[in-house]
């Protein structure tokens, strides 16, 4: 479903998301932020259900907090019915689901698992991470950037490591709302030509400059470093262990990459691999690394998105 009109009906894809409503959603979670309280009704009586298929810590708890904090209910549905659509079909899932809950969210191995609940579900659904997206993290992302910095439309943007849902996600809202972004992936680990073509076309509209690169030295200056995981949860294969601790070696973000570029904040969606993507030294240093402050955003950007969808 196309979300590119102002009402949002779902929140599953950055690519069916306006600049506007992006914009909105950044100025919706620094305002629940700034005043929790002020919100504490807005899902007064709802009931959200959390279905996981794979782990989750941040995910599973901003949720779980974050819609307490709004007043409402949320139940966790993690592994005991097994995958989407084998006990079940899916959209059994989501109209069952639909009887009793007022919104779904989904954290899924698939993006169709995703695609699926929303078509057959009767109410709004959101992505906490497929193997295609991780909005809900991109939308924090963007609420510390703002944090960060007064224009975030100045900002020059990369992230370093693995393509992957995480950077997907960052790249196809940094083209939305129109900050500069450069990727950088070992070949063979860059984004499928889908997720660039969409991001060019979104960059052109927006105006910002959208760079993909599988050359370290390329980097350029940058203010802002991202980095995540080498091998995503569900990828991982103990025989290809080595390989990849050598083929993404050159692409460990630590201080001489920040200081080569310029960079003065490193962010990561965790869980970090500590000593791979990211140096113990850099993730834990206290002036650079915002890493905590992303995973606290992680609530009230979910928390924006749904008082957006569920309160009106
Ligand atoms: N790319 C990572 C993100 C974890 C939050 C994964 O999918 O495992």
């Amino acid at each position: 479903m196309s979300l590119s009109t102002t009402k949002l009906a779902n929140f599953l894809a950055d690519d069916q998301l306006t600049k506007a409503q992006i914009l909105s959603l950044i100025d919706l979670a620094k305002k629940i932020k700034a005043n929790p309280t002020d919100y504490n009704q807005a899902l007064a009586g709802k009931s959200v259900a959390m279905i996981f298929e794979k782990p989750s810590l941040r995910t599973h708890v901003s949720f779980d907090m974050g819609i307490s904090k709004l007043g409402g209910h949320a139940l966790y549905l993690g592994q005991q019915n097994g995958k989407l659509g084998e006990r079940e079909r899916i959209s059994d899932y989501a109209n069952n689901l639909s009887c009793y809950a007022d919104a779904i969210v989904a954290r899924v191995f698939s993006n169709d698992s995703i695609e699926g609940l929303a078509k057959h579900a009767s109410v709004p659904v959101i992505n906490a991470l497929c193997d295609l997206y991780h909005p809900c993290q991109a939308l924090a992302d963007f609420v510390t950037l703002s944090e960060l910095f007064d224009d975030i439309s100045t900002v020059k943007f990369a992230y370093v490591g693995d393509g992957n849902n995480v950077s997907n996600s960052l790249m196809i809202m940094a083209a939305i709302v129109g900050v500069d972004f450069t990727l950088v992936c070992p070949q063979g680990h860059g984004p499928e030509q889908t997720m660039l073509d969409k991001a060019t076309a979104f960059a052109q509209a927006s105006g910002s400059k959208l760079v993909f690169t599988t050359d370290i030295e390329e980097i350029g200056e940058q203010d802002v470093i991202y980095t995540d995981t080498w091998v995503s949860m569900g990828d991982e294969d103990p025989s290809k262990k080595a390989a990849i601790l050598e083929k993404f070696a050159a692409y460990q973000v630590n201080h001489g990459l920040m200081a080569k570029t310029g960079a003065s904040k490193v962010m990561h969606c965790q869980p970090a691999h500590l000593g791979e993507e990211i140096t113990t030294e850099l993730f834990d240093d206290k002036d650079k690394s915002v890493v905590f402050q992303e995973a606290e955003n992680r609530m009230w950007a979910q928390n924006a998105v749904l008082v957006t969808l569920l309160a009106g």
